[in-house]
């Protein structure tokens, strides 16, 4: 399948793929595999398997954190006048991705992606389908090089940096070491954007049941995975000094949610919120 894909890219003039590896599990694939996608392997569906018997609802979890992302996007749009986004750790395509979830609310919106998995860079084209009024692109690089990413010919050609842009990091942070420091690089981009953007953090957390994600990540640990969950505290630290809008810091299943108020909020383990930068 990969072969397939890479001659498809080299059509598109996207040469000299990084390599797939399709032995061990991977983060953007498992998650693909729980949100019920195709693009995933034997390791990661062994993987994934292993997880869900430790937790679970991790199925569940996994749709509630991408019904986040939609909310978040969509409160954005509207209620916050943004029409700019850097989405890093897109994964791979899959329903409801920021741009059109973004275009769907404002057809200009615009979209740079980001991502340093070879197979989401694959499939980056399905990320590209922007609607014509609006734009997207896709980078393909790493959250610990804010620098690059920033000062990348293609973001700079999307976006508007002196105007408010949402930085989207969505279940990514949990895959970043505390010793690749992920609040420097990501204090980086914070300020590195204008008064009035935003970030959107989701973030797999320990807090609600210790045991269940503390064996995920001996499992994770044993395929070779990263998986850092982090306490709430740690969580806040990423949104610096910016502004934590309503309803703050909240269990994924509270923040903003389209229907009634869930019965068990703590029921899927990631923190999320969204914050402001003050004028
Ligand atoms: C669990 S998926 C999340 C996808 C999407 N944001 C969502 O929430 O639906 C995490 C993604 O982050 C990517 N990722 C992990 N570490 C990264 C890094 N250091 N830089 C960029 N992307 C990274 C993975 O490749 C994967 O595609």
């Amino acid at each position: 399948m990969a072969k397939d894909v890479w001659a498809r890219m080299d059509q598109d003039g996207m040469a000299d793929p990084p390599e797939i590896d399709t032995t061990v599990a991977h983060s953007a694939r498992m998650y693909d595999y729980w949100l019920g996608g195709k693009t995933n392997f034997a390791p990661d569906r062994a993987l994934g398997d292993a997880v869900e018997q430790l937790i679970p609802t991790i199925r569940t979890m996994a749709q509630e954190n991408r019904r986040f992302l939609g909310r978040a996007v969509r409160h954005l749009v509207r209620e916050q006048g943004i029409r700019q986004f850097l989405d890093i750790g897109t994964g791979i395509p899959t329903e409801g991705n920021t741009h059109e979830v973004a275009q769907l609310a404002d057809p200009t919106a615009r979209v740079v992606y980001v991502d340093n998995d070879p197979i989401v860079l694959a499939h980056a084209r399905a990320l590209m389908d922007s609607s014509p009024a609006g734009r997207t692109a896709y980078l393909h690089a790493d959250l610990r090089e804010p620098e690059a990413i920033l000062s990348h010919p293609a973001l700079r050609q999307t976006l508007d940096l002196t105007r408010p842009v949402a930085l989207m990091l969505i279940s990514v942070l949990m895959l970043v070491a505390d010793a690749d420091d992920p609040w420097k690089h990501v204090a980086t981009l914070l300020d590195a954007l204008p008064a009035g953007s935003c970030v959107a953090v989701s973030h797999v957390t320990a807090d609600f049941d210790p045991a269940a994600v503390g064996a995920v990540v001996d499992a994770e640990d044993e395929g070779r995975m990263t998986l850092v969950p982090r306490g709430r505290a740690e969580v806040a630290r990423f949104f610096g000094d910016w502004e934590l809008l309503e309803p703050g810091l909240s269990p994924v299943l509270a923040w903003r949610p389209d229907g009634a108020a869930p019965a068990r909020p703590e029921a899927a383990y990631y923190w999320a919120g969204v914050a402001r930068k003050r004028g």
